[in-house]
């Protein structure tokens, strides 16, 4: 059992870090809003250093989630992303060191990288050394965050370790994505109203469909605090296929108009919806995997039969 302070814990990747650290650790949540968990929890600013100085105190451990996100910004100028999610994560980590902190668990995004056409994919899989363009200024703030991370890594005696979630996918998600990827051939969906809280998630798109469900991001979060040496990576955390119907190559010629060099080739002939994102590294450090594919979720959401099309799950999301 380890008491462990999870900043951004009220947040929606929070709310399953926090349900799946519950069980095995003593949790404090320091967040601007309230966690629906039953949780101690502080509501405070990452930005206001003085005020959450003493909630790190008697902490053995720090999972840094609190950010600006991606789809914050219609309501955040570009340099409130910086603030809060750089000058802030340099509050956490500061503050982490001071308080004697062990383990860090810092929360990037693939977002660091921009897998876009202003950085296309230079190989396949996408290894954790492929190079950072961030043109955005959520994608900007997440690579400075990492090299805030990596000095303290250097300067510090916390162990920490740097996570790089691709979109993370939560059950009320699923519709919205899928109708996106209905845009690339996918099959007719059932009608369903669109709920306020979808907003922003079919403009956020990541390159060629990566996505984590938010039940095995929780889990990897958890592996990154409990492994006994994880070094500080970064590591991918992506499901092992992509959130569509196609075959990942046919999106990425899409995408980007040709093909990259491909490494391990048998991967995407094996599994032809193989994530862009190779998570074997993260398997081989923290030991964790990805348990959930598309047809999980989209079972879980619509049920076996929930979508409008004469052929089975399994046809359409091998
Ligand atoms: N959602 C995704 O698809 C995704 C993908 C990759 C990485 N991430 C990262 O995951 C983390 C959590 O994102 P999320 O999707 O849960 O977003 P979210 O907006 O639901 O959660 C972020 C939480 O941080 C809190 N917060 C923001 N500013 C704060 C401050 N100054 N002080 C204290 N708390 C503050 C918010 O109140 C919120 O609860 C972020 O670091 C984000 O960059 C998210």
């Amino acid at each position: 059992m380890t008491r462990v302070l999870v900043t951004g814990g009220g947040g929606r990747l929070g709310r399953h870090v926090v349900a799946e650290l519950l069980p095995h650790h003593d949790v404090t949540v320091l967040d601007h809003i309230a966690p629906e968990a039953d949780v101690p929890s502080i509501v405070g600013s990452i930005l206001d250093r003085d005020s959450i100085a003493p909630v790190f105190k008697g902490q053995d451990a720090v999972i840094h989630l609190a950010a600006h996100d991606a789809d914050a910004s219609d309501r955040v100028e570009e340099a409130g992303f910086i603030r809060t999610n750089v000058e802030g994560t340099f509050n956490v980590f500061d503050l982490a060191q001071q308080a004697g902190i062990k383990r860090f668990v810092h929360c990037s995004s693939v977002a660091a990288l921009n897998i876009s056409d202003e950085n296309p994919p230079e190989r396949l899989p996408i290894s954790p050394d492929h190079p950072c363009r961030p043109s955005g200024a959520y994608g900007l703030s997440k690579k400075m965050g990492e090299a805030v991370a990596q000095r303290f890594a250097m300067t510090s005696d916390m162990e920490i370790v740097c996570l790089r979630p691709t979109l993370v996918v939560y059950d009320w998600v699923v519709h919205t994505l899928i109708t996106t990827s209905a845009t690339v051939d996918g099959p007719p969906l059932p009608a369903m109203p669109k709920k306020p809280e979808w907003h922003g998630y079919d403009e956020i798109i990541p390159g060629s469909r990566s996505w984590v469900s938010g039940v095995d991001a929780g889990r990897a979060f958890r592996a990154a605090l409990e492994h006994p040496a994880p070094g500080f990576g970064p590591y991918f955390v992506a499901a092992t296929d992509n959130h569509t119907h196609l075959p990942t190559l046919q999106l990425v010629e899409r995408e980007f108009g040709s093909l990259p060099e491909l490494h391990a080739l048998e991967r995407f002939s094996a599994d032809p919806r193989a994530s862009i994102y190779d998570v074997a590294p993260t398997t081989a450090a923290l030991g964790w995997q990805p348990q959930e594919r598309w047809a999980d979720l989209i079972t879980r959401v619509f049920g076996p039969d929930g979508l409008d099309d004469s052929r089975s799950l399994q046809e359409l999301f091998p």
